[in-house]
């Protein structure tokens, strides 16, 4: 059976079952690694298992879940009339049929569309015609299928600077899909952005949640960083051994040591190399790729 033949029938046995099928070792994103041989890194499924299905949808989501992937990565932001959805672009034109549906509505600002809106939009045949029909969830739509499949989330608010107040919005939805239990925030929920301001004040709102900053610091700026996060995440050109090594000397928020996620790796070569220069987690679009080079 091809890889591609295996991942297919993974993801439609776990569409049909409705569970996920979760390898019961998996560290979690939240969890510091222990003393001893070191430890395959986690892997994260890049908006979604991406690779294998339209991105930030709950099909890739359910495609991660396939593969027996716990942690998904996505992006969150918000509509004209408030509701948080999930989706990776500020503009709606790559990733739905926006610019056919409204012609005359450029530049497809998700910003400028309602929830309604939004809500017709295909978000899936841009990938592949077996996807057309797929819809852009809401952030509530999402977390109960996260919830149902019995992942966890790396969470990024996409964008801050675009929608004030977004933090409090998405600290509020968490709480009243009851993802801010102690379960959820200790083992299964990290909030991160590239910008340091949001992730400051997700910490200052909710000291209890794990929150990652993505980019990567300057070594001597380091401490700064660590009062408000508990993981650096960078890209992995930007990254070696040494720098992932000073990043993981310093404790974080929460007095555990800084962990490192890594993104976006697809390939078996570089996962082993990153793996190799002591990364906590890789975040991958291809997450099976990666996991079967890194264990
Ligand atoms: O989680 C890391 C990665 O998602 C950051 O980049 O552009 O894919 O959101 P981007
Ligand atoms: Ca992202």
């Amino acid at each position: 059976m091809s890889v591609r033949t295996a991942t297919t029938s993974a993801t439609v046995a776990a569409l049909f079952c409705g569970c996920a099928l979760l390898p019961a070792g998996q560290a979690g994103a939240a969890e510091t690694r222990q003393a001893g041989p070191p430890a395959a890194p986690v892997v994260i499924a890049h908006r979604g298992a991406s690779a294998y299905a339209p991105e930030n949808t709950l099909a890739a989501v359910d495609a991660a879940a396939g593969l027996g992937i716990a942690w998904v990565e996505n992006d969150v932001q918000r509509t004209k009339d408030g509701v948080l959805v999930v989706l990776h672009d500020t503009t709606l034109a790559r990733t739905t049929d926006a610019e056919r549906v409204f012609p005359g509505r450029a530049p497809w600002a998700v910003k400028d569309f309602t929830a309604r809106e939004i809500a017709g939009l295909d978000a899936g045949s841009w990938f592949a015609p077996e996807y057309t029909g797929t819809r852009v969830p809401t952030f509530k739509q999402y977390l109960d299928r996260v919830e149902r499949n019995h992942q966890k989330l790396l969470l990024e608010i996409k964008s801050p600077e675009i929608y004030p107040g977004i933090e409090k919005e998405i600290l509020r939805t968490l709480r009243q899909e009851g993802w801010l239990d102690r379960r959820h925030v200790e083992h299964r929920l990290v909030v991160q952005s590239f910008g340091a301001e949001s992730v400051k004040t997700v910490h200052a709102q909710r000291p209890d949640v794990v929150t990652g900053f993505l980019g990567t610091p300057r070594v001597a700026d380091l401490p700064s960083y660590a009062a408000f996060t508990d993981q650096i995440n960078p890209s992995y050109p930007t990254i070696d051994a040494g720098y992932v090594a000073e990043v993981r000397k310093l404790k974080g928020a929460h007095g555990k040591p800084l962990r490192v996620n890594t993104w976006t790796v697809n390939d078996a070569a570089k996962a082993a190399e990153v793996a190799g220069f002591g990364v906590d987690g890789i975040i991958s679009n291809n997450p099976d790729v990666v996991r079967d080079a890194t264990r």
